[in-house]
């Protein structure tokens, strides 16, 4: 199949549409990355997107919806009443944008798209892009990033192509996004509400907009067991170069290694090395994370070394991309690296 690229105007917009409600794959931006799109009510177009990705069939999809309103996709069936009081609150309080609800689903969905769990997770994207399509679609459209399972989540056009080329029939380019890391998933039941996958909101703006303090799943849980959120694996948005978490920042720079360090200055500027943060500002690191990534990983270095990202609203976002995407830790002794590899990695 060719992958055709398209900027995303009106033609390319109408022509995402098109395929769309033919049951095809397009993808599209969004704030956080690049989404492999079908629609969420054809089983056709759910079990295309698993191929595509090969991603399997355990690890369920988000529905991204036209507008950011709960109530409507209760009567449309998408989720199941009653709604719990703290996804409203949430709802109004961060979409559209780049929060993901993990609430029992409805009678609509496909239980490909939740991999059989009785929750289904929805978002309302605030990227321009992704809210004109979806409107023009006018239905929600399950969406993964537009990655092969595992790899690092693309966050433009270019790296859409070098992961699904041949596989999907179109690209709509909106350039690049513009919050760089996936959505915060937050799972909420009568019980309570919990940060599943750290994202682009913070759990501390969470817990302010519930007045309550909310907990986060550091943990990672293992491939085999049944997933309360496979986003969770401990080894994902992984580079293909072995991926190394230094203790401390990095002072000795080694051929062959590529240095991630998050503020380039005078002294820590040597080849094969890139600041996370050029402006010092973790959301700048959160923005460019994944193109550093690949950059890093198409360098031809051995190793990839990324130094320890200081505190801040942005940091538990990039410290758990960053862990799953590490082989290991790395701490300087005796003139070299002495790594430590990942537990259960
Ligand atoms: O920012 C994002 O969320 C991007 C853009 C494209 O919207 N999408 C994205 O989708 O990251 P994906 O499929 O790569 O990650 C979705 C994650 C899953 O890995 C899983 O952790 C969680 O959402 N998820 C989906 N349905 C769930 C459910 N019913 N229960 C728990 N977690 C769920
Ligand atoms: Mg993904």
């Amino acid at each position: 199949m060719e992958t055709v690229l398209l900027p995303a105007g009106d033609a390319g917009l109408a022509e995402a549409a098109r395929i769309l409600r033919q049951g095809g794959l397009v993808s599209f931006p969004t704030e956080t990355v690049y989404g492999l799109g079908g629609l969420a009510r054809d089983p056709k177009a759910i079990r295309a997107i698993f191929t595509a990705k090969g991603r399997p069939p355990t690890d369920p999809l988000i529905l991204h919806l036209p507008e950011p309103d709960l109530t409507r996709a209760v009567t449309e069936g998408w989720l199941s009443s009653p709604v719990p009081a703290a996804a409203v609150i949430l709802s109004k309080a961060f979409w559209p944008g780049p929060l993901t609800l993990v609430l029992p689903k409805g009678n609509q969905v496909n239980p490909e798209i939740t991999a059989g769990l009785p929750t289904v997770a929805v978002r309302c994207p605030s990227h321009s892009v992704a809210r004109q399509l979806l409107r023009l679609v006018g239905e929600p459209l399950a969406a993964p990033s537009a990655n092969r399972f595992g790899r690092i989540s693309p966050t433009d056009a270019m790296a859409v192509r070098q992961e699904l080329d041949g596989r999907i029939p179109l690209i709509l380019d909106g350039g690049p996004c513009p919050v760089g890391v996936e959505s915060t998933v937050v799972r909420v039941t009568a019980d309570g509400v919990e940060v599943l996958r750290p994202g682009g909101i913070s759990t501390e703006e969470i817990s302010k907009s519930l007045r309550t303090p909310v907990a986060s799943r550091g943990a990672t849980v293992k491939p085999e067991s049944s997933q309360p959120s496979p986003g969770m694996l401990a080894s994902h948005y992984a580079p293909r170069t072995p991926l190394y978490l230094c203790k401390e920042p990095i002072r000795n720079f080694l051929p062959g290694c590529f240095h991630l360090v998050f503020r380039q200055t005078q002294t820590n500027n040597p080849p094969l090395t890139l600041g996370l943060a050029p402006d010092g500002r973790l959301e700048t690191a959160a923005r460019e994370l994944y193109r550093n990534l690949r950059l890093a990983d198409e360098s031809g270095a051995e190793k990839i070394l990324v130094e320890p990202v200081p505190e801040g609203s942005w940091a538990e976002a990039i410290r758990d991309r960053l862990t799953r995407a590490s082989t290991g830790t790395a701490i300087w002794k005796n003139q070299g690296w002495e790594i430590t590899p990942k537990s259960g990695a």
